[in-house]
């Protein structure tokens, strides 16, 4: 009998499926078809795919023309799978045409002419484009910008932003160039907003009530309150209102999360998290204003795992700052302690300090230990006293979650409901801790001129 083995993704499948498979059938006496899941596909840049991993399967499977399914999980699988089943025969599409001659070692490996006319990627880019209109120009914005390259259906038609005279040449191709908000949000099914965390409020409550769908970056509000608002008229809007906050997005943390709260490290007693960069406040630079402080530009990345992890019912919390100016509006570092029933968190954010921005969870068993940079990171470890129980975990990171988080946000606005990889109670406790730092609520100055103590 002449087993015959073939690979792809599936997505939508479609007549260029079909003839393939057909064709991989006449090779032999017995196909087995790969569907690849969602992770690998993932390390390799597809990352829109439409359909869920069983669907795919089912779809295949549906067809009749394969003798047996399986699941390509992991890099090296195909050789493995040859040797398991015993394959005499490899087939692809042309489209791979010399990639897979190294399986030549373990058998025949045939490529066969693509269907010309359809691919899955057509088929998604069908679906219609989502109009993206990006608000101020940032470093964090274009990188946005290029990620939404790597994804269908989303199409960057304009920016928005006061000073339209120095802007960056990576935006001097999109369409649309303005300093009015009102004409950019008429011009757009959905915005990306990255002002100053002051002006999130009003552009997103504007937004809305034009009926536009929204990712911000996190905080979306100054204020607990505000931020429910801004909840509410999406939900009668029917609108997508998002956090942007890209480390929610990024495989590994995803993983360690899930792994955590199934008990691998015991009862979690403490999450430390630190965030620092050295780009902070400068009193000899003019455009200090439009700068994010410490405790936005960092706090909701440093707050997610302790809200995620904890929950947001703590008990109490203490807020330390070392302020960069008498006005205290920009922190050069912020230390926060959150006191929860039976365990307790830590966040230490910094534009204008510098430490190991590491991730610690603390369990009752073990430790889980994402070293620096834990927000951007492709890799964490499980640790325990006997370190021979240590457990190591490696995740592909593409475009530092934005990439992922821009997929998010088309399938929440196509589904018309929010996946959501931050709850909105966790981003309404972002704003509320936030607004606490501002009011001096639960508050300590570093210099010891302040020292402010009042109720949450
Ligand atoms: N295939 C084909 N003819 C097409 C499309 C795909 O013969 N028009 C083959 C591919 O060469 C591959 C298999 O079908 O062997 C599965 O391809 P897959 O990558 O899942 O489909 P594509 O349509 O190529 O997807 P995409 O556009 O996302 O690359």
């Amino acid at each position: 009998m002449v087993k015959v083995i073939t690979y792809g993704t599936y997505d939508l499948l479609h007549r260029g499926h079909i003839r393939l498979l057909k064709r991989a059938k006449a090779l032999g006496d017995y196909l087995i078809v790969g569907v690849t899941a969602d992770d690998f596909d993932k390390g390799r840049g597809k990352i829109n795919i439409k359909q869920s991993l069983m669907e795919r399967v089912e779809a295949v499977k549906a067809t009749g023309i394969a003798d047996e399914v399986i699941v390509e999980e992991y890099e090296g699988q195909k050789i493995d799978d040859i040797r398991r089943y015993g394959v005499d025969i490899f087939t692809v599409g042309s489209d791979w045409k010399g990639h897979f001659d190294y399986l030549n070692e373990y058998c025949q490996v045939v490529y066969l002419p693509r269907t010309r006319g359809i691919s899955s990627s057509d088929l998604r880019s069908e679906v219609r484009k989502v109009k993206l209109g990006l608000v101020e120009d940032s470093v964090i914005v274009r990188k946005f910008l290029k990620e939404c390259t790597y994804v269908n259906g989303i199409d960057v038609v304009g920016i928005c932003t006061p000073e339209l005279e120095n802007l960056h040449p990576d935006f001097k191709e999109l369409p649309l160039k303005t300093s009015c908000y009102e004409e950019l949000v008429q011009n757009c099914d959905a915005l990306y907003i990255a002002s100053q965390p002051s002006e999130h409020y009003e552009q997103i409550k504007y937004a809305l009530n034009q009926g536009k769908h929204v990712i911000c970056e996190s905080p979306i509000a100054m204020s607990a309150e505000e931020c429910d608002e801004l909840f509410k008229i999406a939900e009668e809007r029917e609108c997508v209102l998002m956090d942007a906050v890209k480390t929610a997005y990024a495989t590994a943390y995803t993983r360690l999360m899930v792994i955590l709260k199934s008990g691998i490290i015991g009862k979690i007693v403490s999450v430390d998290a630190t965030c620092t960069s050295m780009q902070g406040f400068n009193p000899a630079q003019k455009n200090n204003k439009r700068k994010w402080n410490s405790i936005s530009a960092w706090g909701p990345a440093a707050m997610l795992p302790i809200f995620q992890l904890l929950g947001t019912n703590y008990i109490d919390k203490r807020i330390v700052s070392l302020l960069a100016d008498d006005q205290g509006s920009f922190d050069l570092f912020t230390k926060i302690d959150f006191l929860y029933k039976g365990a307790v968190a830590s966040m230490k954010v910094a534009r204008g300090a510098k430490s190991e921005g590491e991730l610690v969870v603390t369990g009752m068993k073990g430790y889980a230990y994402v070293p620096a940079p834990w927000w951007k990171t492709d890799y964490f470890e499980i640790r325990y006293e006997n370190s021979a129980d240590n457990k190591r975990y490696f995740y592909q990171l593409n475009g530092e979650g934005i990439r992922y988080e821009i997929v998010d946000f088309l399938k929440a606005i196509e589904c018309e409901y929010t996946l959501g990889s931050v709850s909105h109670e966790e981003s309404k406790e972002i704003c509320r801790v936030i607004s606490d730092f501002y009011a001096r609520r639960n508050f300590f100055s570093l210099d010891g001129k302040e020292r402010y103590l009042t109720d949450k």
